[in-house]
């Protein structure tokens, strides 16, 4: 019996500049993701009954399990779990490998950090981590490049979540181009709304309100080097283009913005298609005060303190028994 457990970053876009969809329906981006030191943690066991089983376990930041999200996670069919379906993608170049005869029976286990559905690609985080994991259970030896390939078919934010770091996501956010960010320590107030955001509804929505055959405008150099520095008093310049389309849907995240900028954050933003908002703070101690004064915040449900830029999918341990 194997072992392996790897962890894989949720994110926040600091730009998400958004084209006018094409053909297949997907919208071309240009994007800045920053990973997050919220992480989900696979564990995936090979087992002797065949078939795939997955158990999701969700966790509040002081270390008490969220029964909600758990119930949430359970009410996923299996086969639309991201989890699972990167484990299937695995599955087949395992089954032709050495793993064959082990390859047929998989226990995966989640244990999530992530907000779900907050636009902080929690469900892209789990697909990363189970790439990465499967990648040594099965010894595959696939590279950085090929697990970007596999992810980009399982969702448009895994390859992010897989590098890490911060990163210039383009096609549909899903090329990667890292950026060199040497010493940057950005802490951030992330502020979770009561309910969560389909993102192709907001896609959607955007879609509404911005007709036409808009091109995704990509960062200058200048702001580029302005998001990959250390926060300064200005704070750089956050950039959402689906902003009006998750307030058309969710009014009262104007409410959590204004908050935020109220409670002294350098810069706020709504995390990729919403409906969480993540407030840029200049130090810890700072982020603890924005966060104190945001949970008295109407429309939010629950605020965390995290830091970035953190590291992308990677294994944590494994074992042999
Ligand atoms: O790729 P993923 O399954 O995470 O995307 C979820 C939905 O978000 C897609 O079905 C699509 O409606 C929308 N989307 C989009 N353009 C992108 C990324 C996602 O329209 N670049």
């Amino acid at each position: 019996m194997r072992e392996v457990t790897a962890s894989a970053p949720g994110k926040v876009n600091l730009v998400l500049r958004v084209g006018a969809p094409t053909a297949d329906g997907y919208h071309p981006l240009a994007t800045v993701f920053e990973a997050l030191d919220l992480r989900e943690t696979v564990t995936v066991r090979t087992t002797r009954t065949p078939g795939t089983t997955v158990e999701t376990v969700a966790h509040l930041p002081g270390g008490d399990i969220d029964r909600a999200t758990g119930e949430l996670m359970r009410a996923v069919p299996p086969r639309s779990h991201l989890a699972v379906r990167a484990a299937r993608a695995m599955q087949r170049l395992a089954a032709a490998g050495p793993w064959a005869s082990t390859a047929a029976g998989l226990a995966i286990r989640v244990d999530k950090r992530v907000p779900v559905a907050g636009g902080m690609a929690g469900g892209s985080a789990d697909a990363a981590a189970t790439l990465v994991a499967c990648n040594e259970l099965w010894g595959l030896g696939l590279g950085p490049g090929q697990l970007e390939r596999i992810g980009r078919t399982l969702g448009a934010d895994v390859p992010a979540c897989l590098t890490g770091g911060i990163a210039l996501g383009t096609g549909r956010g899903d090329r990667m181009a890292p950026l060199e960010c040497p010493g940057t320590h950005h802490h951030w107030v992330i502020a979770l709304a009561h309910e969560g955001l389909s993102t192709a509804d907001v896609f959607a929505e955007f879609d509404r309100a911005v007709q036409g055959t808009a091109v995704p405008a990509a960062p200058t150099d200048e702001e580029l080097a302005d998001l990959t520095g250390p926060a300064r008093l200005a704070g750089p310049r956050l950039v959402n283009d689906l902003t009006a389309a998750a307030l058309s849907l969710r009014p009262e995240l104007g409410g959590t913005l204004s908050a935020s900028r109220a409670a002294g954050a350098l810069a706020a933003i709504v995390s990729g298609s919403g409906p969480t908002v993540a407030a840029l703070a200049s130090s810890a101690d700072h982020a603890d005060e924005i966060a104190e004064r945001l949970a008295a915040a109407p429309a939010v449900a629950r605020v965390l303190t995290t830091m970035g830029p953190a590291p992308g999918a990677r294994v944590e341990h494994q074992d042999e028994r």
